[in-house]
This record gives C-alpha cells, sequence and structure tokens, in this order.
C-alpha cells in the first residue's frame, strides 16, 4: 500500500470510534480522508468543530453543520494526523499550519485519537521541523530564544495561520522530553503555540502498516 493509501485505511478505522453528536475534527491530508470517510455516517453526526477554515470548508460541503466552539463545551472525540508521534503519544504537530486551533480544539475533547500512517512513529521526537506560531512582530526575538535551545528556526515563507500569524519551523531538534520542551517554548512571548503535543497527547494512535490498522494506546 502506498502511504495515501496508509492514510485511508486509518482514517475509515477511526469511523468506528466515532460516536453520535458533536465531534472535533483536524486537519492536513490524513484528516482529509477521514472527513470523506464521515459523510457515511453523517446521519449521527450533529455537527463538528472544525480545527482550521479548510476542515470547516470541506464539512461544510459534506453537509455536516460547523458549529462554533464557544457553543459547544467538551466533545468526546477528536480525530486528527500528526508528523511524528513516541510510543508514549506525544505528537509533533502542524505540518499544515493549523497547530494553534488543532491544540483548542483538543483540549475540549474527552479522547484525542490520532490518525497516520507508521512513517510517523519515532522514538525521538525533531526529524520532523517543530512548528512555532509566532505574533508577527514578536518573530526575530521568538527566533533568537529558539537558536539559544538549539534549534534553526525557519521563518515559513509566505505562509499566514487561520490567526493572521507566521510560522517558525525549528530544525534540529532534538526532543528527550518533549513535555520540559512543550512548557519552555511555551513561555517565550510573542509564541502563540508549539506544535508539541506532550502534556495533552493522544489517548488512542490508529497506525496503518503494510500489515493493516494496529491501535496503540496511552
Ligand atoms: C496540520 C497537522 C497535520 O495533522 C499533520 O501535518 C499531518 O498531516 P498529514 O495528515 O497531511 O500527514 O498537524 O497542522
Amino acid at each position: 500500500m502506498t502511504q495515501d493509501e496508509l492514510k485511508k485505511a486509518v482514517a475509515h478505522a477511526a469511523i468506528e470510534h466515532v460516536p453520535s453528536g458533536i465531534i472535533g475534527v483536524g486537519t492536513g491530508s490524513t484528516a482529509n480522508h477521514f472527513i470523506a470517510a464521515l459523510a457515511a455516517i453523517k446521519g449521527r453526526i450533529d455537527g463538528a468543530v472544525a480545527s482550521s477554515i479548510a476542515t470547516a470548508e470541506r464539512l461544510q460541503m459534506i453537509g455536516i453543520p460547523v458549529l462554533d466552539l464557544n457553543s459547544v463545551g467538551e466533545m468526546e472525540v477528536y480525530v486528527d494526523g500528526a508528523d511524528e508521534i513516541t510510543r508514549h503519544m506525544a505528537m509533533i504537530k502542524g505540518g499544515g499550519g493549523a497547530l494553534t486551533r488543532e491544540k483548542i480544539v483538543a483540549a475540549c475533547a474527552k479522547k484525542f485519537i490520532c490518525i497516520a500512517d507508521d512513517s510517523k512513529l519515532v522514538d525521538v521526537m525533531g526529524k520532523f521541523p517543530l512548528p512555532v506560531e509566532v505574533i508577527p512582530m514578536a518573530r526575530s526575538f521568538v527566533a533568537r530564544q529558539l537558536v539559544k535551545l538549539g534549534g534553526n528556526p525557519v521563518l515559513r515563507e509566505g505562509f499566514t495561520t487561520d490567526n493572521g500569524n507566521v510560522i517558525l519551523d525549528v530544525h534540529g531538534m532534538n526532543i528527550v522530553d518533549p513535555v520540559a520542551m512543550e512548557t519552555e517554548i511555551n513561555q517565550i512571548v510573542g509564541v502563540v503555540t508549539v506544535g508539541l503535543f506532550a502534556r495533552r497527547g493522544a489517548d488512542v494512535f490508529l497506525m496503518g502498516t503494510q500489515n493493516g490498522v494496529k491501535t496503540l494506546t496511552r
């Protein structure tokens, strides 16, 4: 199977974990397969909270009402992909630039279901450049602080987040303590969100492999 077929397989497997009611939906190519799979069960979905404008548009296209998080409160599940994930369920996210809204919607869900192919499973995170969403005027200041932490931040050229901010992709990080690093980067003035999801990682990881979909739990 190709990587895209593995993504599709986990997206379909995630449907079994979707309760009736309201769900949170992530962003990216794996999440897009999940949205396509949702079409078959949309009768039992009252609505969805989207983690990006792109996801909201896709949900609306298949007839699933998109709800404002402020009017929803808590959800049973949030389903999303990842750029890297460890066996301890910590993740790097934000390759698609939606990390802040993803983290907010995930925080409001009882269960985070990560859907990804097995190329995303790593022992130590950091090979994938760590996305950091930054207030534009703080870009240089934040970049200097990230260099002090041992990283090589690179501005994502020509990209503005749904929140009107910029992204620094930090190369060369060896993330041995993801919880500590998430806390430290979040403290830098001007940082909106770091794409480390360790303090609140995934609860279930549906991993696409050549031998079928494997389920890892926390
Ligand atoms: C978007 C994300 C995505 O979940 C992550 O980039 C994985 O994307 P894909 O499913 O396309 O591999 O965090 O901000």
